[in-house]
């Protein structure tokens, strides 16, 4: 693999194999496993493979995943009453309701009822504002990926000016966050941008790093990027492809070949940021089952 291309699989295997030698050494002093419950709520076809390989992920490492899946006609206090079972279950150590929610159900009201111990997305209001207070527990599983990888590879955010595009709930707000902490995979000057933001084109020119999380199929092209920059994807987007066996291709929110000509190091869509948002999860679930 071209060395400027960032390996997500070979840095989440490195990760995952760090989660299953603690797992192992949890067991053999508690003699019990972390267990992962993951709620799936309809049948959204790309959920339903993000959930698949979670359950993948845990078996992989020792935890013992389990996935609850109801019908996309559950009610919201349906949803709430699996979470709440869950919530007092002693052998479930780490809950992930599975987004996007159907939508009748309030995304916000399922969030709070998870407790927030069990809560190994990161996304419960206790959480994030421990993330935000600067004494983080349980960091989302995405932006808590992109540091590590980061870190991993030499691109050290500290003192670096970071340009994040998207203000999202899972990946921009706490991303920023988190790269703006003291310490490690921290200190870097942080820009959030959105879709009110004015110049956003100059901006992203001015970055050391760009994170792309918009959810905008190639937005980001090569004439947006400075020379050297570390380029980052978290878009995962179906586009149309009739040469395709599938009729579709994923792409990220960068145009790969275009930047990956001015890019120091460039993460791809698929093998990137997915794979290492999968090996936190577990990391996150061996957290909750330690706080137990
Ligand atoms: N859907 C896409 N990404 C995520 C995530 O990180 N957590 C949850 N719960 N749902 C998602």
């Amino acid at each position: 693999m071209d060395s400027k291309i960032i390996d997500g699989i070979g840095l989440s295997r490195q990760v995952k194999s760090e989660v299953s030698d603690s797992v192992k050494r949890l067991k053999m002093e508690t003699g019990r496993s972390p267990g992962l419950s993951v709620v799936l709520v309809g049948d959204d076809p790309a959920s339903a493979i993000y959930v698949r390989n979670k359950q993948r992920g845990a078996d992989e490492v020792g935890i013992l995943g389990e996935t609850i899946s109801m019908p996309k006609t559950a009610t919201e206090n349906e949803v709430i009453r699996v979470v709440n079972e869950l919530n007092s279950d002693p052998n479930c150590d780490g809950i992930l309701v599975q987004l996007p929610l159907p939508e009748h159900i309030d995304e916000g009201r399922v969030t709070l009822s998870i407790d927030p111990l069990k809560d190994v997305d990161g996304l419960h209001p206790f959480n994030s504002g421990l993330l935000a207070a600067g004494k983080p527990r349980f960091v989302p599983a995405t932006p808590g990926g992109i540091v590590q990888m980061l870190v991993r590879t030499g691109n050290d955010p500290m003192g670096r000016h970071v340009v994040v595009l998207g203000r999202s709930n899972i990946v921009g707000r706490p991303l920023s966050n988190l790269l703006s902490l003291k310490g490690k995979g921290g200190n870097a000057t942080v820009t959030v941008c959105h879709s009110q933001t004015k110049n956003i084109e100059e901006l992203c020119r001015s970055a050391e790093i760009l994170i792309a999380a918009i959810g905008i199929p190639e937005y980001v092209t090569s004439d947006m990027v400075s020379d050297g920059v570390v380029a980052i994807d978290v878009g995962i987007n179906r586009v149309s492809a009739p040469d395709r066996k599938r009729g579709y291709k994923l792409v990220g929110d960068i145009d790969f070949l275009s930047v990956s000509q001015k890019a120091s190091a460039i993460t791809p869509v698929p093998g990137g940021v997915g794979p290492m948002t999968i090996a936190m999860l577990l990391s996150n679930t061996l957290l909750a089952a330690r706080l137990h």
